[in-house]
């Protein structure tokens, strides 16, 4: 498949008579896809039942018909102001009680069984009218859910349906509810909980202290349940009216629903990639990282969500979003240095990305965004991100497909162990997505191509290496199925700490068969109060006390067990700094023929089928394996070096 770009335009923002030109230039540039739609309800229905399609029919004639190929989003990340007044309780409730308001977007309440049907209707709508255009070659359910804090929602609806979902999940005869069955499996006998009845649990927020971990975490499993019903309404009904692919365009770092279940009913998968935005807003950079890479953004924050999407696509994903220029919502927004657009869009290429499309196509001068960069400035002027992209045009024109292939190493990335460490982090730097970006960093500085895998992963055959870190609940079926596998699997810390229903499991954790270790107890360590292992570096953020009679791989310097093997399977009771994962997986690797290589500071690989592209993303020349890496570059060499 050849790769290709696109942009993302709002033909609704700009008079119509610049529309033929705009066109003209996306093609100009060598751009393939143009995604239209996502927030135009109020121009598509702005009256309750009266459709206004003239102008979308036109939009899509003349983007198509200048050759573009259009990704139509749908419009309910943005339900127009009248909807409010048809359906008053519709919006989002805060974990303080404090309803959402309009003004903004993403103003609903997930569980609201109106506005899913105003959803249905809008969708029908469209579907039915553009289904079988030659022009919508793919489809955009809704936009980014979850942003602004928008899947947990502690409305009336949300209420209603909690229970319901609480009633079909404990049930007893005749699948009714058993209420019994659900104080036993939340321990509510704990500070007299029980429940005599499923209508009197409310949603966990506003109590008085800290509600039981059992019942948030079965709140959080249904609000992700939620958001999977919610995009599954949409999907149903584009199917029936088209063929085109659909996808939805996920987030970075977003962890308030299991990406995994919404991905089960699309054909891809597709994220919004805002490097600098990122670097100083979510991805845990320490002030030296932010300084040495604030133009640049955080060498491996975008390969991993790379790596995720891919999985979560089965494969096949795309950059709906990507960054061209300063942006507006972190707390600083620098501008990249040259070089880096074209950096972050190849580096998603070689990550087997299918297409990367920039948003957006004009810097817009009005309202929320007029400070958020495009590819051209208000004024139709070209900005800086135009050049590089016309440049990526001619370079993929020029150069052989990207093909992907197996990684060596895989990590588990489970979004239901991240509900559980965001209820019990038991120390307040703690969260499972950094333990997992911190055994994927280690991987990655040591020059790994690595594949995520979901939790729902039995089939480990190719892998060399296969980390397990923090999966709360670890299923026994994938227990046996890791320890089937030839690879060397390292799991822990915390991982199988918990039952499926969040109490701790008698025996205790881990208990894997063939690996002679318990975790006795654990403790958070405060910043600075690292522990340090005898072959170097440290543990640090948390510690467990084990007790085995194994193989003991790594010790602290005062003799206590850190990592301990067993067949096939070894487990680590602590949180490890940099250098000690990259020597504990370097190790596993060495064992089972993964090459690795160490790499410079800001240097990164990935290796496809039939290449290895190298990023440098120092602002500085690199030399490595006699390869001359230019600042803010990006190398392909065919085969492996
Ligand atoms: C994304 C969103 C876009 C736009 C962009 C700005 O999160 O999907 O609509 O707001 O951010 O960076």
């Amino acid at each position: 498949m050849k790769r290709t770009l696109g942009t993302c335009y709002y033909p609704e923002h700009w008079p119509r008579d610049v529309w033929p030109e705009d066109a003209r230039r996306m093609v100009d540039v060598g751009l393939t896809w143009v995604r239209i739609g996502e927030f135009a309800w109020s121009k598509i229905e702005p009256d309750p039942g009266k459709f206004a399609w003239d102008w979308l029919d036109d939009a899509i004639t003349v983007l198509g018909d200048a050759g573009l190929k259009i990704v139509l989003g749908t419009p309910t990340a943005t339900p127009p102001r009248w909807m409010l007044a048809v359906h008053p309780d519709m919006l989002a409730v805060d974990a303080d009680g404090r309803s959402r308001k309009f003004g903004s977007r993403r103003h609903y309440c997930f569980s609201h069984v109106g506005y899913r049907g105003e959803c249905a209707r809008i969708v029908e709508a469209l579907a039915k009218r553009y289904g079988a255009n030659p022009h919508v070659a793919a489809w955009q359910t809704d936009n980014e859910y979850g942003c602004h804090e928008t899947a947990i929602s502690y409305s009336a609806a949300a209420t209603v349906a909690f229970r319901s979902w609480l009633r079909a999940r404990y049930s007893g005869v005749g699948n009714d509810g058993d209420i019994a069955a659900l104080n036993a499996a939340w321990g509510n006998v704990f500070w007299s909980m029980d429940y005599g009845d499923f209508e009197e649990i409310e949603l966990p927020n506003l109590t008085v202290t800290e509600p039981n971990p059992s019942h948030q975490l079965a709140f959080r499993r249904f609000c992700s349940d939620q958001v999977v019903a919610f995009n599954r309404v949409q999907v149903d009904i584009i199917r029936t009216h088209s063929n085109a692919p659909i996808t939805h365009n996920y987030m970075g770092k977003v962890t308030n629903f299991d990406h995994f279940d919404v991905g089960a009913d699309l054909d891809f998968a597709s994220w919004d990639s805002y490097p600098l935005g990122f670097l100083e807003d979510r991805a845990g950079a320490d002030q030296d990282l932010r300084e040495r890479y604030i133009r640049q953004g955080h060498p491996d924050f975008q390969a991993f969500h790379h790596d995720l999407y891919r999985a979560v696509g089965r494969g096949r994903w795309w950059v709906m979003e990507q960054q061209p220029g300063p942006v507006n919502w972190a707390p600083y927004n620098p501008a990249p240095l040259p070089g880096m657009i074209r950096l972050w869009t190849w580096e998603a290429f070689a990550h087997g990305a299918e297409a990367v499309c920039y948003f957006r196509w004009r810097q817009v001068p009005f309202a929320q965004e007029q400070m958020h960069a495009g590819m051209l400035r208000p004024d139709s002027s070209e900005a800086a991100a135009m050049a590089e992209a016309r440049a990526v045009a001619r370079e993929l024109r020029a150069a052989p497909d990207v093909s992907n292939v197996q990684a060596p190493v895989a990590i588990i990335y489970d979004y239901d162990a991240s509900y559980s460490w965001d209820i019990q982090p038991q120390g307040r730097d703690l969260s499972y997505f950094s333990l997992v970006f911190d055994a994927y960093k280690a991987m990655r500085a040591l020059g790994l191509s690595i594949d995520i895998l979901p939790a729902t992963a039995r089939d480990f055959a190719g892998y060399g290496v296969v980390l397990v870190p923090g999966m709360s609940h670890v299923p026994d079926d994938l227990k046996s199925a890791l320890i089937a596998s030839d690879a060397k699997v390292l799991m822990g810390p915390r991982a199988a700490s918990r039952s499926r229903e969040m109490q701790i499991p008698v025996p205790l954790p881990p208990d894997i068969p063939g690996l002679d270790v318990t975790v006795l107890g654990v403790e958070s360590l405060r910043p600075g109060q690292a522990v340090k292992l005898a072959s170097g570096g440290k543990i640090h953020k948390y510690i467990e006390d084990l007790e085995t009679g194994g193989d003991i791989l790594e010790l602290t310097t005062d003799g206590a067990a850190v990592l301990v093997d067993g067949a096939g399977v070894s487990y680590i009771g602590g949180w490890p700094d940099q250098r000690a994962y990259q020597r504990i997986i370097e190790t596993m690797c060495d064992a089972t023929g993964v090459r690795t290589r160490r790499l410079p500071e800001g240097v990164r690989v990935r290796e496809t089928g039939a290449e290895t592209f190298w990023f440098n993303y120092n602002a500085n020349a690199i030399e490595i394996n006699g390869l001359e890496l230019d600042p803010v570059s990006v190398r392909r060499v065919i085969g492996r070096s």
